[in-house]
């Protein structure tokens, strides 16, 4: 597979308001941020602070009111074929095999039917995530997990620059989610992608990143930012029994303990 350079993302001072019959909503207020090429980084913030608005921005779902949204210097204006995104649950086709809801990664991108070497591609990140034996299967004759992986797949097959991730594995089972963060930091290293992560989970963000991104409730601004420096490959060093991991996730949580208690109010 060729490699691509990464490239970086920049948020700048982005408002973002949504009208819809209960009245106007603010869910992003003057938000900025940026991922240098190749970092990984995660935002963590209460329900509704505007996580999945701020990715859909950078996928180039929405546009912003105001401020400006830019990959890889360039501004942001649709769907953009170096940028992929995996949602909370795959969104896979039910009706189309493994192999099939994989290579439409490629479709998408070149609005035509993928090429035999393509095919071969598609075969190739099948056993990278695993499910070469499934590639006939169909996506519910899978577990939660694989169908993960193979919204993985089918996001990396495009060989993008940049991989936006809202909640992957927020339903996954706790033994399966951590393996599948082993493997995200793997095929992280490998495809040199920059990765933006959307959890719940602090310890996942932390495990994961080289930088977490806290916001506040709603209307969403950045609370805090946290450099995180763990050497890495993090899944033969796993930092979690250092006690600065203790110390980042306490961190984390009182701030966002004092915005939940908000939203609670
Ligand atoms: N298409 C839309 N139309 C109207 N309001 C919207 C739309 N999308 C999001 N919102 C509102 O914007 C705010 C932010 O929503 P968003 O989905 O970005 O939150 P989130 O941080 O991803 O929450 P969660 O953690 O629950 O996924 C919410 O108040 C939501 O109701
Ligand atoms: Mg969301």
């Amino acid at each position: 597979m060729s490699e691509t350079a990464a490239i970086g993302i920049r948020v700048e001072d982005v408002r973002k308001r949504f009208r819809g019959r209960g009245g106007e909503v603010l869910a992003l207020d003057r938000v900025s941020l940026t991922a240098e090429p190749g970092e990984f980084l995660t935002v963590v913030g209460p329900s509704g602070c505007g996580k999945t608005t701020l990715l859909r921005l950078l996928a180039g779902l929405e546009s912003a009111d105001e401020g400006t949204v830019s990959v890889g210097g360039r501004p942001v204006v649709g769907p953009d074929p170096y940028i992929s995104v995996v949602f909370q649950h795959g969104g896979l086709l039910p009706w189309r095999s493994v192999r099939d809801n994989v290579a439409l990664g490629l479709s998408l991108k070149h609005h035509r039917r993928p090429t035999a070497d393509e095919w071969d591609r598609v075969d190739q990140m099948l056993e990278m995530v695993g499910l070469k034996d499934f590639r006939h299967h169909y996506p519910a004759e899978l577990s939660g997990g694989m169908q993960q992986r193979v919204g993985l797949a089918r996001a990396l097959v495009r060989e993008p620059r940049v991989l936006l991730m809202d909640e992957p594995f927020g339903a996954l089972d706790a033994q399966t989610r951590a393996l599948l963060q082993e493997e995200l930091e793997r095929l992280w290293e490998q495809f040199h992608i920059t990765v933006f992560f959307i959890t719940h989970d602090i310890d996942e963000a932390i495990y994961l990143s080289d930088r977490v991104v806290l916001m506040s409730r709603r209307p969403g601004r950045i609370k805090a930012k946290m450099a995180v420096s763990f050497p890495r490959p993090r899944r033969e060093n796993d930092p979690r029994a250092f006690p600065e991991f203790s110390h980042l996730r306490q961190q984390a949580w009182t701030s966002l303990k004092e915005e939940l208690r908000e939203v609670l109010q």
